[in-house]
């Protein structure tokens, strides 16, 4: 089973930015920490992050060429923008699952609405890093 994790604008500054939202973890930590938990499962991951939505389009086009089975895609702020994003996701007809670290619909009113997660197969937000182990865990589960 192949599964890209694919994270959009300013989530490369995690350790950085609003740590008391996003938590004190650098990005190189949560993503060492998605990498660790799933070590000795027969499961290929690969991460990839973007500041850039057409970069991220290009890259979620990439995961159908390469023939990716499932994705976990945190679109960051594109998430509250993007019909492009939306469109691809629709496009590639992958599997997909959106998480936030934080609770988007606890947050600002220009946070509730999701452009991208009708495109996917459920939305996981809230939970900090362990959105990602709880997106995988129930890709594996949808895909088997
Ligand atoms: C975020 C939530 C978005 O609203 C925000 O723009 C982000 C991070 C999250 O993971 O909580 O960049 O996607």
């Amino acid at each position: 089973m192949k599964i890209m994790i694919l994270n959009g604008p300013n989530l490369n500054f995690l350790g950085i930015r609003e740590k008391n939202i996003y938590g004190q973890d650098n990005y190189q930590d949560v993503c060492r920490y998605i990498m660790d938990r799933f070590d000795n499962c027969d499961i290929e991951i690969n991460i990839f992050q973007s500041n850039i939505e057409g970069e991220m389009i290009n890259i979620l086009q990439m995961a159908y060429l390469e023939k990716y089975d499932g994705i976990v895609i945190n679109p960051g702020a594109y998430t509250h923008t993007s019909i492009a994003l939306y469109d691809a996701i629709k496009s590639i007809n992958i599997p997909t699952v959106e998480v936030h670290l934080s609770n988007i619909h606890q947050r600002e009113e220009f946070r509730h609405k999701s452009y991208t997660a009708p495109a996917c197969i459920g939305q996981i937000c809230g939970f900090g890093k362990e959105g990602y182990i709880l997106a995988i865990e129930g890709l594996i589960v949808h895909l088997s």
